[in-house]
């Protein structure tokens, strides 16, 4: 059984062994031109996102009710715990075409075969504050992350990059800057994609989608896709598959929590949030990317 691991620092990023063991598989990952990748900082959307792209790829052949995990749709490629097959593993048993890819991995660290074939890559982003409450609760009910410790002391580990995946600073950052030079990556944001009320929230976000990826669904199957990547839906659909992974007690932690904007507010107390919005214009100050913390 997986047990909370350390963390230590790899290629200057702060990770666990669950998503470096396999790495001599992972950096020489052989990429098809076609592949497209779902990159994001841990607790950004990654799910939500990949649900929306098997659907507007694969939805009208698969069956309501006979999905298969969503981890098996869309493989993680850096992931390598005894519970799940390698991501890697998983990723070359696809056989439908694209294959969809999740990482998490800082831009310097996607392997290159993913820029040789000049692959699509769709990055979501969401603001600090969000990410920050989602990964902490998530770290509680997840066993193969670190404890999170003290609500205090994670605000603390986030600002200076100790959580898994490294720095949310440098990840947002390095992404972005990538994609001024990458014509490739496409570039999204959590809270765009909530923008309109249920059930019609990412409906302006998934259509951006579509003609970056050079899809043109019919109106139907958009209005589908929409329905079915909605987050009580997902969250109802989602049940099952989420309580056979047995990394995770949902009995701390639901893992589709309230996929809202601006639930930090419920967790930052005014002085803790005075110091982060500090810490944060420090941080950004030479960056012209910008979050939402509300809409
Ligand atoms: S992970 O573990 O890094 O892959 O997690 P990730 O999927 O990136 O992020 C989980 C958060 O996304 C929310 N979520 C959604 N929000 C809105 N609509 C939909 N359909 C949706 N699906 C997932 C999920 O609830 C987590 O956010 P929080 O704030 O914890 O609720």
């Amino acid at each position: 059984m997986a047990q909370r691991p350390r963390t230590f620092k790899f290629e200057g990023i702060t990770m666990s062994h669950y998503f470096t063991d396999n790495w001599e598989k992972v950096k020489n990952f052989k990429a098809k031109p076609d592949d497209v990748v779902i990159a994001t900082y841990p607790k950004a959307g990654t799910t939500w996102m990949c649900e929306i792209l098997d659907q507007l790829y694969f939805g009208e052949m698969r069956k309501e009710g006979s999905l298969s995990p969503l981890y098996e749709r869309v493989p993680f490629l850096e992931v390598c715990i005894e519970e799940l097959s390698k991501g890697t593993d998983q990723i070359e048993s696809l056989t439908t075409s694209p294959r969809l890819i999740k990482t998490h991995l800082p831009v310097q660290l996607v392997p290159q075969s993913f820029w040789e074939q000049n692959c699509r890559m769709i990055y979501v982003a969401r603001n600090p504050k969000d990410s920050m409450v989602s990964y902490y609760h998530f770290e509680r009910m997840n066993k193969i992350q670190p404890d999170p410790g003290a609500w205090e002391e994670y605000i603390h580990k986030f600002n200076t990059g100790e959580l898994v995946f490294g720095s949310w600073y440098d990840h947002v950052q390095g992404w972005w800057d990538k994609s001024k030079s990458y014509s490739r990556i496409h570039y999204v944001f959590f809270e765009d994609m909530k923008e309109f009320p249920p059930p019609q929230d990412a409906a302006r976000e998934i259509s951006r989608l579509c003609s970056f990826l050079g899809l043109s669904p019919a109106e139907t199957q958009k209005q589908e896709v929409l329905r079915k990547t909605g987050f009580d839906e997902m969250k109802k659909n989602f049940a099952d598959e989420i309580s056979k992974i047995k990394i995770f007690d949902e009995s701390i932690s639901p893992f589709m929590r309230k996929g809202a904007v601006g639930d930090w507010k419920n967790h930052f107390t005014a002085a803790q949030n005075e110091a982060f919005d500090e810490e944060y214009r420090k941080k950004m100050k030479n960056s012209d990317l910008k979050f939402r913390m509300e809409i």
